[in-house]
């Protein structure tokens, strides 16, 4: 938990804890994320190629809706103060849950442009060599759509990481609300912020580097 009652010495205590939290639930919802958006988006492809699948593909389209059409913030807090309202879990899990539900929307949609960016004719290549539809979708559509979608892909995870920063406001101590925390106790403002402002560069830049480096691979593959 939050170092909370550090010396002037320990400020950065407190940031490192934060970040942990900041981490962690960034983690979280990218895996959710990850995982839902890609039902999500296999179901709505499947239904747009054969017109079967008609009541999930309807379920999917409402949360979509929904979801993108809410603010995260509202989310997170019918996800604390509704849905989980009388539960004791942890907020480091409710706010995973409630981010992960949000961004799988965002994904869905990106991995679903992705299968779409893949001509029809690979589709029915893998089909006249005898895959079925699973098989096709597997070994031929996803491993190419993944790379056609993995800028968008990166584009969700630096607005995740500095999203999490909402997390505040169902009691959990991230990044941000650590260098609140301190400004409320050392009524200097100024450099906590900007703590807190460059570690969420650093985050997001060394992500975009190893982001890079596996887009690199991926094409050189092409080749
Ligand atoms: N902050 C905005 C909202 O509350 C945008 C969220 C965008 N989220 C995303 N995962 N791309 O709706």
């Amino acid at each position: 938990k939050f170092y909370a009652n550090f010396i002037k010495d320990d400020r950065w205590l407190g940031l490192v804890s934060g970040l942990k939290v900041t981490i962690i639930v960034t983690l979280e919802a990218l895996l959710l994320g990850v995982i839902i958006g890609f039902i999500v988006a296999i179901i709505r492809s499947y239904h747009d190629k054969t017109n079967k699948l008609k009541i999930l593909n309807a379920i999917c389209k409402v949360y979509l809706t929904v979801i993108r059409g809410t603010p995260t913030m509202i989310q997170i807090l019918i996800m604390y103060l509704v849905v989980f309202g009388s539960s004791s879990l942890d907020s480091i899990i409710i706010g995973g849950i409630a981010f992960g539900i949000n961004s799988g929307a965002y994904v869905a949609e990106i991995v679903r442009s992705g299968i779409m960016s893949i001509p029809i004719g690979q589709t029915e290549a893998g089909r006249s060599l005898g895959l079925n539809y699973a098989q096709t979708m597997r070994l031929i559509i996803v491993p190419q759509a993944f790379k056609n979608v993995l800028p968008a892909l990166v584009n969700e995870m630096i607005v995740l990481i500095k999203e999490t920063a909402i997390i505040g406001y169902i009691g959990e101590q991230d990044l941000t609300k650590a260098a609140m925390i301190i400004q409320s106790r050392t009524f200097d403002a100024f450099m906590p912020l900007l703590a807190a402002a460059v570690i969420y560069l650093a985050l997001v830049m060394l992500l975009t580097f190893f982001m890079n480096k596996l887009e690199r691979r991926l094409r050189n593959s092409e080749r």
